[in-house]
């Protein structure tokens, strides 16, 4: 049979909408990346299909399904996804769109209701959409998940036990960062020169336009973004959720935490307990929390460091897995002290990572002893 498919575009459907409109019908749109369809995904859409009167369904392109999940997805390529898709009774039009965020489709389109599914609340959805949502005058649905189902529990189930997985064998990181990214260009570096056997699944900031987000596409790592809410020490409860997924999706081993200005808890603190590892530019338990070097140089140390140690509730406050020292020098400033202090960071981190695994430590749900 000849390949004669091709997704709508949005001007098709922004006529699908006005055309509805006119006739008082509604058209419903719903966003996802549906990479390996299962009988949740089809239940899903039917139930969002029934809120309307005609649906269309915005896929994730590749680029962008490689940005939210990772690199090893999608399993298929957008116009596989979009074919299988628009061939669905729920399904009257599809578009790709190759943004992590429905946010500008959902202006051209203006969809009359708009269906998420999945356990989240009209409040923990991502602010640009629901505002683009909001000022649309669209309708939002959330609509439950349908246990059980899942495609990232399908690729785990299948690749489980697979000792010839690619990566096999190396421990999978997740790095966090806000910052520079100092931290997780030396944690490449280490891995390219071998004193490091482990390989960055993810990286993930809570700052768009953050160096440490600039260093991860360079390097052509997953550049995840999320948007942490309004408090730049605290994450969103939306926030953490989304992390968690992350993690759970890219099949983390170690968490590490490199300049992550923001506080993670639940559910992440317990389910990868023993297994999030900070840096912090200060000999802990001295000066803990913000401005660290500078709290050193006005208590008049004479020496600092940095601490590489296990991330629990309490904050710099689990056990420490490494450490070394610097010099304070007389005419130090924050600035003078930190650069030196990240000099010394950026040896103890990968040592101490590597050791991780050396050491034979088991990493999956275990606590690190
Ligand atoms: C480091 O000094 C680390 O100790 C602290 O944040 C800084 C991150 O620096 N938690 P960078 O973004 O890795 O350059």
């Amino acid at each position: 049979m000849p390949d004669d498919y091709n997704p709508a575009t949005v001007a098709d459907v922004r006529r699908l909408r006005d055309t509805l409109e006119q006739q008082g019908k509604k058209l419903v749109f719903t966003n996802g990346c549906f990479d390996l369809l299962h009988a949740g995904h089809v239940r899903y859409l039917e139930q969002a299909r029934a809120l309307g009167d005609a649906m269309v369904v915005a896929l994730n392109s590749d680029q962008s399904v490689r940005q939210l999940k990772g690199p090893d997805r999608p399993l298929n390529p957008e116009h596989d996804r979009a074919e299988v898709m628009s061939a669905l009774r729920a399904v009257d039009a599809v578009v790709v769109f190759d943004d992590e965020r429905a946010t500008a489709l959902i202006e051209a389109i203006r969809p009359h209701v708009y269906a998420k599914g999945g356990d989240y609340t009209v409040e923990s959805l991502n602010r640009e959409e629901r505002a683009a949502l909001e000022s649309a005058g669209t309708q939002i649905c959330i609509l439950p998940l349908v246990p059980g189902r899942s495609t990232t529990k399908t690729i785990n189930k299948m690749q489980a036990g697979d000792s010839s997985a690619p990566g096999s064998g190396l421990l999978r990181l997740a790095v966090l960062g806000s910052g520079a990214g100092s931290n997780l260009r030396a944690i490449i570096a280490a891995i390219q020169s071998n004193t490091l056997r482990a390989e960055v699944a993810i990286t993930l900031s809570d700052q768009a336009d953050s160096g440490f987000r600039e260093i991860a596409r360079t390097a052509g790592l997953p550049a995840l973004f999320v948007d942490g809410g309004d408090n730049p020490r605290r994450l969103s409860d939306a926030a953490q959720k989304e992390i968690f997924e992350h993690l759970e999706r890219a099949r983390i081993d170690v968490v590490v935490l490199a300049g992550f200005m923001r506080i993670l808890k639940e559910p992440v603190i317990s389910a990868y307990a023993g297994r999030i590892v900070n840096v912090h530019p200060s000999l802990l338990p001295k000066f803990k929390g913000a401005n660290a070097p500078q709290l050193a140089i006005d208590e008049g140390e004479l020496e600092s460091g940095c601490t590489v140690h296990l991330v629990t509730a309490e904050i710099d406050g689990g056990r420490i897995l490494g450490q070394a020292k610097v010099p304070v020098k007389l005419g130090d400033t924050a600035e003078t002290l930190h650069a030196r202090i990240k000099v010394e960071e950026h040896k103890l981190l990968p040592h101490v990572l590597n050791e991780w695994r050396e050491r034979g430590l088991s990493v999956r749900g275990a606590v690190a002893s």
